[in-house]
């Protein structure tokens, strides 16, 4: 822009922006924080607004940062296309619409689906006339009949379930979802892509909340939805009218996470082992639910399910002593790992699900699911294994 002529007000506002295109490429990518973006001719911008040109136009249809965040989500889940969302809820909400859920369908969903996914569910879908259908996503008998009782539009499982780490299946609910006609979304936020990548057994649709191991710094809420290009399509439709995208500053930061996953991963998967080995054999502790230990239920299929060895940085555990009042006493001597309501840090964590995660569930439900008085959810974080031992155990001993 020629400025020698403008005034101040106007030289203030567009001096300096929309410069040419530079001849280099920022080895990081860039953070796009425009709402909206420019073309300097009217064909070029009908072509944008046609699809033809593949240039963004307005941050909710699109934005550079962010789709640099979806071409790495889902390069690393072998994905053909993601989508961003604003949250791991907003996430699951758009891959369940995506998937058709609509009044009078039914979804099955497993029953220890994290408990915001299970309140969105029997509430908000609920009221919109979706019904569902809770069941043990560990007893295919079960899932097999539910889905040829209901013929649901969708069945949702998490590879790692949240707080109790079960392991379902994948292969097998994904061949039984298909054979009643229903899309399988699977809620990967525990394994990530490092332990077990959905899409390659059958899922249809993978979901990250990103706030967790993806983004991993405790700073961003961030969630995304891997799938085909074409279901992608579908995602994007609702979602341009819904609006619950991924902010530019956010998608940067999740990017920038991504880099050091599989490292952060692998670090924090061995301290959780040795952690789990240690809590498994203290006398304060009743029961340490790991896939990594032997006496897991699904031990052997963790093991083939999950790859590298790996058995993922989550782990819960029952108190001896399985009261609020114990449960609170162990959280607040802890001197390292922090009580807080996430997972997937770098830092440790614990949570108390029956006061937090799963508050949404009537106590008598949570009891039946297992999710006791005195359950305790740990997240490892990347800190020396030593330390983290240390502060359990004297807290443990409080
Ligand atoms: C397994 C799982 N899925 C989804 C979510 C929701 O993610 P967000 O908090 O990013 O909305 C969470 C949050 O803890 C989670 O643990």
């Amino acid at each position: 822009m020629k400025s020698s002529k403008r005034s101040l007000f106007t030289l203030a506002v567009h001096a300096g922006e929309r410069a040419p295109r530079p001849a280099y490429t920022p080895v990081a990518t860039p953070i796009h924080p425009s709402s909206s973006f420019y073309y300097p001719d009217m064909e070029t911008l009908d072509a944008t607004f046609a699809g033809t040109n593949d240039g963004p136009m307005y941050t909710r249809y699109g934005n550079p940062t962010v789709t640099a965040l979806e071409q790495a989500v889902a390069a690393l889940e072998g994905g053909e296309s993601s989508l961003a969302y604003g949250s791991g809820m907003a996430a699951i909400h758009g891959a369940l619409l995506g998937a058709g859920a609509k009044s009078g369908s039914w979804v099955v969903a497993a029953y220890d689906v994290y408990g915001a996914t299970y309140a969105l569910l029997s509430t908000v879908f609920a009221d919109l006339g979706v019904k569902v259908r809770f069941v043990d996503a560990t007893d295919s008998g079960a899932v097999e009949s539910a889905l040829a009782e209901l013929r649901p539009v969708a069945l949702i499982a998490e590879t790692l379930s949240n707080p109790l780490l079960k392991v379902a299946d994948l292969e097998r609910l994904a061949q039984a979802a298909h054979s009643h006609g229903a899309a399988f979304l699977v809620d990967n936020t525990f394994a990530t892509p490092c332990l077990c990548r959905p899409l390659g057994l059958g899922a249809d649709y993978v979901i990250h909340s990103a706030t967790k191991y993806l983004g991993g710094h405790g700073d961003v809420l961030a969630g995304v939805v891997v799938t085909s290009a074409e279901r992608r399509r579908r995602l994007f439709e609702v979602n341009k009218l819904v609006g619950g995208n991924l902010g530019p500053q956010e998608a940067w930061l999740v990017l920038r996470g991504l880099k050091t996953l599989p490292l952060r991963m692998h670090r924090q998967c061995a301290n959780a082992e040795a952690v789990a080995a240690r809590l498994s054999v203290h006398p304060e502790v009743a029961r340490v639910h790991y896939p990594g230990l032997p006496d897991h239920p699904q031990h052997s299929l963790a093991g083939s399910l999950l790859a590298d060895g790996l058995f993922g940085a989550m782990m819960s555990f029952d108190l001896r002593i399985a009261t609020r009042d114990r449960v609170f006493r162990f959280m607040e001597a802890l001197r390292l790992v922090i009580p807080a309501t996430t997972l997937g840090d770098v830092y440790s964590l614990v949570l108390y699900p029956a006061m937090s995660s799963h508050r949404a569930l009537e106590p008598e439900v949570r009891r039946r699911y297992g999710i006791g008085d005195g359950l305790v959810r740990l997240s490892v974080g990347i800190e020396d294994p030593a330390d983290i031992i240390s502060d359990l155990e004297q807290a443990l001993v409080s």
